[in-house]
């Protein structure tokens, strides 16, 4: 077991709110893998690279400067928070996150964040499957289909877009699709995830679940919480 939360599900699911929240009764950091797959994509863009070149792209993803620290997400020197979550990064990320050969380069970023870190609550598609099969604690979040569309909408109009509801559904099951068909770690549930649908839970509900089991599967993981009371 490793010290890591690893909260999975498709687009709107409440993953971001719940890692937060989490992390913070935890006391650990939060490493959001969207925001990575989404960086590269800008890169990507930026450099004029077509998003299907998978040489090209994981060129990109090898080359580029990331760094990611409460919830600022820094690429090569610049502060892109807000960039990656424009409509032109949103519409091509599924294209650039589906070659083999970006997702080995930011799941070994990945791996290397949490070892820098020494444990965190880490959210995306494949933590609980791929990038952290040993998680203590791996969650699974769901909601219907028009819960996660209006969540989605609310997030843009947050950032003073303003998008018709079906419009950001029919991009949200355009992306989802992608997400859970592509060859390479599809959006999936762990075996062992703990599956939960946000669409009528309390998010403080959900984040007690969490933090329960987490210090439980952690009280006899050497850097878990706890480590030094015990020394
Ligand atoms: O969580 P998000 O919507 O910001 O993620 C953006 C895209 O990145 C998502 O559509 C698929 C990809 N992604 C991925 O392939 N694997 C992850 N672990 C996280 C995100």
């Amino acid at each position: 077991v490793i010290p890591v939360v690893a909260i999975d599900g498709p687009s709107g699911a409440g993953k971001s709110t719940v890692a937060r929240g989490a992390a913070e009764m935890l006391g650990l950091p939060v490493l959001d893998t969207g925001a990575m797959y989404r960086a590269v994509t800008l890169a990507v863009l930026e450099q004029g690279a077509d998003p299907h070149d998978a040489r090209r792209c994981s060129t990109i993803a090898r080359d580029v400067a990331l760094h990611l620290e409460d919830g600022v997400i820094v690429l090569d020197g610049r502060d892109v928070s807000a960039e990656i979550r424009g409509p032109e990064v949103t519409r091509a990320v599924s294209t650039v996150s589906a070659h083999p050969e970006v997702r080995a380069e930011l799941v070994a970023r990945q791996r290397a964040w949490v070892d820098e870190h020494g444990a965190g609550v880490v959210e995306g598609r494949d933590i609980g499957t791929v990038v952290f099969p040993e998680a203590a604690v791996k969650v699974f979040l769901t909601a219907s289909e028009h819960e996660r569309a209006r969540r989605r909408q609310r997030d843009e109009s947050d950032a003073e877009r303003d998008v018709a509801l079906e419009e950001v559904r029919e991009e949200l099951e355009r992306r989802d699709r992608a997400d859970s068909t592509r060859p390479v770690s599809p959006l999936a549930a762990a075996d062992d995830a703990v599956v939960l649908d946000t669409t009528d839970l309390a998010v403080a509900d959900i984040v007690t679940r969490i933090v329960d089991r987490y210090r439980q599967a952690t009280e006899h993981v050497p850097d878990g919480p706890g480590a030094s009371e015990r020394s």
